[in-house]
């Protein structure tokens, strides 16, 4: 794949709003650092991201919108997220506030969490994308797993160089660190430090934040265990069916109930994971017998979530 260098134009956002509308990936500045850009509503683009960053997990992800009245669509509003809004917005902070359920959102944005992180970034360039794209923008930073976050064009072009369809040029980001996540229902809980300082939060709320528990499940999605198991017992790498099971096949598999991928494609797999995994439990509590998933690429994600919906469940 080429990837395209897109100049901060009409013509460029117009481009970009182009490939996001077909499910392809285009990185674009905000003022904190290079985000990896998918349009939130598609399962397949937003696995893509997971597959051209080699992220061994499905984090849930920031939902990048244009304007305060955009996300009312896809969470859930209350007067402590007015307040933030009307004065941080737009800029470097992220509210993880309750999914909306008729959000439209893939899945896989949120790691089938209930809530959403969202944002209303104060990049010019940022800005106008969202505007041309008018829908919600799916962005973890632009760099490859387990590396430094970009913060010029050219960092995104040496890590993801092939393996997206564009890059927007907007030059350097301002903030150059990611932005402050805070738990914005409830109390109000710091969950990542970032671009905007705690006590700017603190002062304008007229009262200090939560800190982030570990136990805490907003804290680390990605850790527990039973967030993503089915009712029913799941059985990994099953190469046959037995008594009851009902097989979550991929690859040419026979007798599937559901497969994630006929053809053995692994971004469609990332796809199709938590929608057949809520549609079998929704179906019935027999047990799941899982198809073995090779480890490569998305594989090593969609098998770590395997892993946790088959663990033991203690509670
Ligand atoms: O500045 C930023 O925030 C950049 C730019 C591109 O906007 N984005 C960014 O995304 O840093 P990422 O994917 O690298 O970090 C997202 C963080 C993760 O640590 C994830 O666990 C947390 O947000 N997160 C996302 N959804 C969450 C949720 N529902 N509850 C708690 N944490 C959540
Ligand atoms: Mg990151």
């Amino acid at each position: 794949m080429h990837t395209e260098i897109l100049s901060p134009d009409q013509r460029g956002y117009a481009q970009a709003a182009k490939i996001l509308q077909a499910g392809g990936l285009v990185s674009f500045p905000t003022e904190t650092v290079y985000g990896l850009g998918a349009d939130a509503r598609q399962d397949k683009a937003v696995a893509r991201i997971f597959e051209a960053k080699n992220r061994p997990t499905f984090n849930p992800l920031i939902v990048h919108v244009a304007d305060v009245s955009a996300t009312k669509r896809y969470v859930v509003w209350n007067d402590l997220a007015e307040r933030l809004s009307g004065t941080f917005w737009p800029g470097p902070l992220t509210l993880v506030l309750p999914l909306r359920s008729d959000s439209g959102l893939s899945h896989l944005v949120t790691a089938d969490l209930p809530t959403l992180a969202i944002r209303v970034p104060a990049n010019p360039v940022a800005r106008a994308l969202l505007k041309a794209f008018d829908g919600p923008v799916a962005a973890p930073s632009a760099n490859p797993s387990g590396k430094i976050s970009p913060t010029q064009a050219t960092h995104v072009i040496n890590g993801l160089s092939g393996r997206i369809e564009a890059v927007l040029d907007g030059g350097s980001c301002d903030v150059g660190v990611e932005s402050t996540i805070l738990g914005a229902f409830g109390k109000p809980t710091l969950l990542r430090p970032g671009g905007l300082p705690q006590e700017a939060l603190e002062q304008a709320l007229g009262q200090g934040l939560e800190a982030r528990q570990d136990a805490d499940p907003l804290t680390a999605p990605g850790q527990m265990l039973s967030h993503y198991a089915p009712g029913a017992a799941v059985r990994l790498n099953a190469t046959e069916i037995r008594n009851e099971e009902r097989l979550l096949g991929f690859g040419d598999v026979k007798n599937a109930a559901l497969n994630l991928s006929a053809s053995g494609d692994l971004v469609e797999a990332a796809a199709n994971l938590f929608g057949h995994l809520h549609a079998l439990d929704a179906a019935g509590d027999s047990p799941i017998a899982v198809s073995p998933i090779p480890n490569t690429g998305l594989g090593r994600a969609i098998n770590d979530r395997l892993k946790r919906a088959a663990a033991p469940r203690d509670i």
